[in-house]
Order: C-alpha cells, then sequence, then structure tokens
C-alpha cells in the first residue's frame, strides 16, 4: 500500500472545512493536525476529521512528527506571518491559499521567501480548475487563433460573515480586490501568458454592509468597480465585479476574444445563496462562437453533485487537491507557484491604488 499523505491545517474556517470535506474524498490522504483557535470551528473541523489532532498553536502543529504538508486557511493578514514562520520552524510542501500577501510593505518578505523557500508552495487559486473554466484554458488558443483580449464578468452574492469579521476591513482583507479579485487577475496572466504592464480602476461602496458596525466602525469594503489592465505582450484585460448580484443566473462570465472568434465560460455561483424557490441550478456552459460564420456552439460542461455538495467553487477545490497530492507524490513543481501567487495579488494590490487615487497604475515603478 502506498504511503498516504498527512495533512496539517492552520485556520479551517469556512474554506478550510471545504478543504477538509474535499481531501476526504482522495482515498491516499489523511488530517492528522489541526490549529483552529475559534471553538465552534475546531467543533465542526473535528466532525469531519475526527483522526486529527487538536493543537493551540503553528509551533506545537510543527512539532508533529510525521506530517507531510499544510494548508494555510486563516484570515488574509495572517498568511504571510504563518508562512515565515514555517519557514523559520520548519518549511514543510505548503498549500496557501490566497491572496499570499495583502500589503506593498510585504513586497521584500515575500520576495525573499519566493527564492529560499525550500519544499513546493501551491497557491490556492481555485478557478483555474473550474470544470468550465479548465475547458476554456485547453481550448481557447485553438477557438481564438491567438488571445487579444480578455474580460471577466463576477456578478455575486455580498460578502459573507466570517469569525471575527476579518473580511469587513481593507486592513484585514487587502481591499476588496485583493481578497476577491485575485483570482481573476491570476487567471488574466494564465490566459493573456503575460504580466500586467499598467492598471487601472474605479471601484466603490455602493450597497453592501453599510448598517453593519463592528467595534464602533463600519466597514470599508468596496462592493462594486472596473479594472483594466494592459499586459507587457499588448494584450487587453476588463474585470467586473458586482456583489449585491445573488440573483444572476451566472457567478462568472469569462470572454476571452482573438482573430479567429469567441470563447465564453459561464459558471453559476454556489446553490445555497439563491434564494428563489424551486429553483434548478444552471449547468455550467462553454460558448464557442466563431467568426467565419459557423454556427455557434453551446456545451455543457456539468460538474460531479458529490463535488458540488462538498464545496461552493464548483469542484475545483476537489482538482486542486488531486493536482497537489499528485505534485507531491511525483516530485513535480506546483501548478500554481508563488510567483504566480505574488504576481495576482501585485495586480490586485495596483487596482486598489488606482481606484483609491484615480491615477493609473505603472507596474514598473510600483513596488
Ligand atoms: N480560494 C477560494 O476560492 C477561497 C474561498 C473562500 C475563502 N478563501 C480564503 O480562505 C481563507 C479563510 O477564509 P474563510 O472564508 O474560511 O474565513 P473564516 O473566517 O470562515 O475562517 C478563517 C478561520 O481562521 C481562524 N483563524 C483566525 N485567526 C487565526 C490564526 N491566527 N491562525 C489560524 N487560524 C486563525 C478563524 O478562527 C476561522 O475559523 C481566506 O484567506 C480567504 O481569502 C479562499
Amino acid at each position: 500500500m502506498t504511503k498516504k499523505l498527512n495533512y496539517g491545517f492552520i485556520g479551517c474556517g469556512m474554506m478550510g472545512q471545504e478543504h477538509i470535506k474535499n481531501i476526504n474524498l482522495i482515498k491516499t490522504t489523511n488530517i492528522i493536525g489541526i490549529f483552529e483557535p475559534n471553538k465552534t470551528m475546531r467543533e465542526k473541523a473535528s466532525i469531519l476529521a475526527p483522526h486529527a489532532s487538536h493543537v493551540s498553536s503553528i509551533n506545537e502543529l510543527l512539532k508533529i512528527k510525521n506530517l507531510d504538508c499544510i494548508v494555510i486557511a486563516s484570515p488574509n493578514n495572517f498568511h504571510l506571518e504563518q508562512f515565515e514562520q514555517i519557514y523559520e520552524t520548519r518549511p514543510l510542501p505548503l498549500m496557501i491559499e490566497k491572496p499570499l500577501f495583502i500589503k506593498p510593505e510585504d513586497d521584500k518578505t515575500i520576495s525573499n521567501l519566493l527564492v529560499e523557500y525550500p519544499e513546493p508552495v501551491w497557491v490556492g487559486m481555485e478557478y483555474r480548475y473550474m470544470p468550465p473554466i479548465a475547458h476554456l484554458l485547453k481550448n481557447m488558443e485553438k477557438v481564438t487563433g491567438g488571445v487579444s483580449m480578455v474580460s471577466i464578468k463576477e456578478h455575486r452574492f455580498p460578502f459573507l460573515s466570517k469569525v471575527n469579521d476579518w473580511n469587513r476591513f481593507n486592513k484585514n482583507s487587502g481591499g476588496t480586490f485583493v481578497e476577491k479579485c485575485c483570482h481573476f487577475f491570476d487567471l488574466m496572466r494564465l490566459i493573456t501568458k503575460s504580466e500586467a504592464k499598467k492598471v487601472m480602476a474605479v471601484s466603490g461602496q455602493e450597497i453592501n454592509h453599510k448598517n453593519e458596525i463592528y467595534g464602533g466602525m463600519t466597514p470599508d469594503i468596496d462592493d462594486h468597480g472596473y479594472v483594466i489592465i494592459e499586459f507587457e505582450n499588448g494584450m487587453k484585460g476588463m474585470l467586473e465585479l458586482c456583489m449585491f448580484a445573488e440573483g444572476s443566473r451566472f457567478q462568472e462570465e469569462i470572454s476571452v476574444l482573438g482573430k479567429s472568434g469567441k470563447i465564453e465560460a459561464l459558471v453559476p455561483g454556489p446553490r445555497r445563496f439563491w434564494k428563489q424557490k424551486n429553483y434548478t441550478q444552471p449547468i455550467p456552459q462553454v460558448v464557442i462562437s466563431p467568426r467565419n460564420g459557423e454556427t455557434v456552439k453551446f456545451l455543457d460542461v456539468p460538474v460531479d453533485k458529490v463535488l458540488l455538495d462538498v464545496g461552493d467553487h464548483n469542484g475545483a477545490t476537489y482538482f486542486q487537491h488531486k493536482e497537489f497530492v499528485k505534485m507531491l507524490t511525483e516530485k513535480l513543481e506546483p501548478a500554481v507557484n508563488l510567483k504566480d501567487g505574488y504576481a495576482a495579488v501585485k495586480i490586485a494590490l495596483a487596482a486598489q491604488k488606482s481606484a483609491a487615487t484615480g491615477e493609473t497604475v505603472n507596474m514598473q515603478h510600483f513596488f
């Protein structure tokens, strides 16, 4: 029998638990240690991973001898310091939830870890693994005859409530473009095969969380905005975000265009956030629209119900862990590496800055 991969966890709230539910579907894995400071979340995690030891610090977690890898799924503002602590104590293979860091001032630390960390680090960019998006990524060159531009529209539900309300304030999350949209900047880099050269953005807090108060303070997070990016190879990208749109049939609509045609991925949001009665979740779709007069093709790309039931990300968390386990077992390189995690956040922080100042951010001179 092949040896099982022993996972440890730092943070087991909503996303940590989604990771565990998906890891549990992979027979060659165990969850053996969890550091989760919140009692309710600890209890929920215990039900999902009944054989895991619960510890009260990262140092204690790192003392578990047969640990093979760690998933960091704590709030955004802890990712970098926890990554550093692991580096200094016992570097192990890691999966770090996005965003890798949240402030331009963290550049030096993260740049150092990028070079020095001796074990593979996978950054949690689940959207690459959603079946309709994976289909688009695989077929975009053929359909477009060479990509020229990409647009991503996300119309979704407002930010959910989180443990200690960490996501209500920019100082904890990095801001909405960092917290929510680094996924989309990652996809744009993957689609254009290029780095961002210029970033322009507008954003605002129009509807959501304005009547909430935490510790005497009203949330300062944006709920909508646009970002336009010019890439070094001349390709263009655009993001449209609206977070007061949970009635939308599709949550993400991604269009990639080129000289021969257009390919689109249409991705429904999680079933549990729909308020309509008798609602049937739409099947994810890929639409192929050639320019030469050939018929438009609509392809259904369904997701297995078992996978839909163990997460909010169209099965992506499962596919990501399958690849993560394969990477560690076969000693491969991470498909989403530290450089990817870093570059996506850098674009996101540039968008935050552009929206705050009204200026276009030139990436060469932005940290
Ligand atoms: N990739 C995705 O699609 C996706 C989706 C949702 C969330 N996330 C990311 O996952 C992370 C967690 O988000 P969530 O939605 O699970 O939030 P959450 O609040 O539900 O869970 C965070 C958990 O971390 C625990 N925690 C707090 N401080 C900690 C610390 N210092 N060390 C360890 N644990 C600590 C909290 O008690 C809580 O249980 C965030 O970085 C978020 O951006 C990613």
